[in-house]
């Protein structure tokens, strides 16, 4: 059995055993380049998704240069560390930032669980499960780079959404964590595309154009586009004062362009809202499994 198939009877399996409607929907904000906007992109859409009615937790998994909290002017306590070798429950380290934003740094690197004893994991599930059923949706910050932890992330999160900017390097980039993502599996998580720092629209239908067509030609694979975020000074603004631009600048594009996101994110989210998520602890535990299997 070669591991993709092993991967899809696993995913089969748990999906069986644990699918809840009600659990929050795992979703990777990723690309392949660094820079191009991802973590600007995740506070705000939390933000609007909020204002939506929605609930929203932010983990931050970049490791590198973890900032959900600066770019909310906020210092974290604690992590996911402090739950695993601290004694912490998942609500001490969870923090709340920006319009009451709650967000959890996470600290570690997900191959550390396989380190893990069995009672330290057994705490570790039972803290992780309770958010399960606290939050709509659980978005998921990853660092820069195309490496196989990131391919694990999105592999293990029920969707995925790339942003890329219209320059060369990004879209190639953002192709090959895709390529590097079908190697494994095409059936496992939703892809969208979000294109951010597009000068004009014309140049922004052109990157998803471009993005789209390779993905559907080369992976077989359909790359909808969610949206559009121009290039926008007050983003950098926003970023200087540490007040995120859906709150500091609410009329600028940028703001616009994450309320239009939004508006067609949810629709198509209620619309699918039998797609089955395994929840945070699934998506941990699909993390443990992939390296375990390799
Ligand atoms: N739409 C935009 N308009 C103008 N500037 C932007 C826009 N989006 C992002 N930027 C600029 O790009 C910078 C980097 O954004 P951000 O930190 O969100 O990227 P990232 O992809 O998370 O980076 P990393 O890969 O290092 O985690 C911002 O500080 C801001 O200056
Ligand atoms: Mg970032």
């Amino acid at each position: 059995m070669d591991q993709a198939h092993s991967l899809r009877e696993f995913m089969n399996q748990h999906n069986t055993q644990q699918q809840k409607n009600h659990w929050a929907r795992i979703v990777t904000i990723t690309s392949g380049k660094g820079g191009v906007g991802k973590s600007n992109f995740t506070v705000n859409f939390a933000l609007a998704l909020q204002e939506a009615g929605k609930k929203v937790i932010i983990l931050d998994l970049d490791l590198s240069t973890a900032n959900i909290n600066i770019l909310m002017g906020t210092t974290p306590k604690y992590s996911l560390v402090d739950v695993l070798y601290q004694q912490k429950s998942i609500w001490e380290v969870m923090e709340k930032g920006t319009q009451g934003i709650e967000y959890i740094s996470s600290g570690f690197q997900l191959q550390h669980l396989m380190t893990l004893d069995e009672a330290t994991l057994a705490t570790f599930w039972g803290q992780i499960e309770v958010l399960q059923t606290h939050a709509d949706f659980i978005l998921l910050d990853t660092g820069a780079g195309i490496s196989k932890e990131l391919v694990d992330f999105i592999l293990a999160s029920d969707e995925t959404i790339i942003v890329s900017t219209p320059e060369p390097t990004s879209i190639a980039d953002s192709y090959s964590v895709l390529k590097n993502v079908v190697r494994y599996s095409n059936k496992v998580t939703k892809f969208h595309l979000v294109v951010n720092r597009a000068q004009t629209y014309s140049e922004a239908v052109e990157t998803s154009r471009a993005l789209k067509k390779a993905c559907k030609n080369f992976l077989h694979i359909d790359l909808p586009t969610l949206g559009f975020l121009m290039e926008d000074v007050q983003v950098r603004e926003a970023v200087k004062s540490q007040i995120p631009f859906y709150v500091s600048y609410p009329n600028c594009s940028a703001s616009k362009n994450i309320k239009e996101i939004v508006h067609s994110y949810l629709p198509d989210y209620h619309q699918n809202s039998t797609v089955q998520t395994t929840g945070l602890r699934g998506f941990f535990e699909k993390i443990l499994f992939f390296n375990k299997s390799r």
